[in-house]
């Protein structure tokens, strides 16, 4: 499993539960790495995209305690309300078709199952109130690649790739 995600210099990744920057290169990097597989997110990430649909092209489960099972089914996503079924659910597909999206508290009960994150770095400081944990200086993670930069709707960005050689069974 990997997660996927974009974030400002310090690691910041939304603002009033929304994204800070409008990426084009990022979105379709994100969009031709997701395409077919399946999303995995928390309830206020799915709340976050328009209308509070699911993404198209991709199997998407949401963690929603409490959510609406017969609503999830009208707008076809899948939802699990708890951790367990959560952890069921991506035990029974293959490791390389799973992509964590977010948000933050999602991110932060995945990171330590997954074997890497995709981390699209902008050279900005978009000032978040939402971050993802500094892979920089958390144990067991390493920065395995990095892009050239990119100019991006006038941000200048960076696709990076941070292992874990030690993820957790689920
Ligand atoms: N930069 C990026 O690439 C990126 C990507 C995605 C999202 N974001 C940003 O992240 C922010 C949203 O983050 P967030 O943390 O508020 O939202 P989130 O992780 O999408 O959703 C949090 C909710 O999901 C459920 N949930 C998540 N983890 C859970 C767990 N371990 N156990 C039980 N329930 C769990 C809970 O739902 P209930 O409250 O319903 O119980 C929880 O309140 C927004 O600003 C968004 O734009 C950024």
């Amino acid at each position: 499993m990997k997660a996927i995600l974009h974030c400002d210099k310090k690691w910041g990744i939304g603002k009033n539960n929304g994204l800070m920057f409008r990426l084009p290169a990022d979105m379709a990097f994100f969009r031709s790495a997701t395409s077919g597989k399946t999303v995995v997110m928390g309830s206020n990430t799915l709340l976050s995209l328009p209308g509070g649909r699911p993404l198209k092209n991709r199997s998407n489960i949401v963690l929603w305690p409490g959510g609406d099972e017969k609503r999830a089914e009208e707008l076809g996503y899948t939802i699990v309300q708890t951790l367990d079924s959560l952890k069921a659910a991506v035990r029974a597909l293959p490791p390389d078709e799973v992509f964590v999206i977010g948000g933050a508290m999602m991110y932060r009960t995945m990171l330590p199952y997954c074997s890497q994150v995709l981390v699209t770095k902008v050279d900005a400081d978009g000032g978040a109130d939402t971050f993802f944990p500094d892979l920089d200086s958390e144990a067991g993670w390493r920065l395995a690649e990095i892009s050239e930069p990119v100019c991006d709707n006038g941000f200048t960005i960076r696709f990076c790739t941070y292992v874990n050689d030690s993820p957790l069974a689920l």
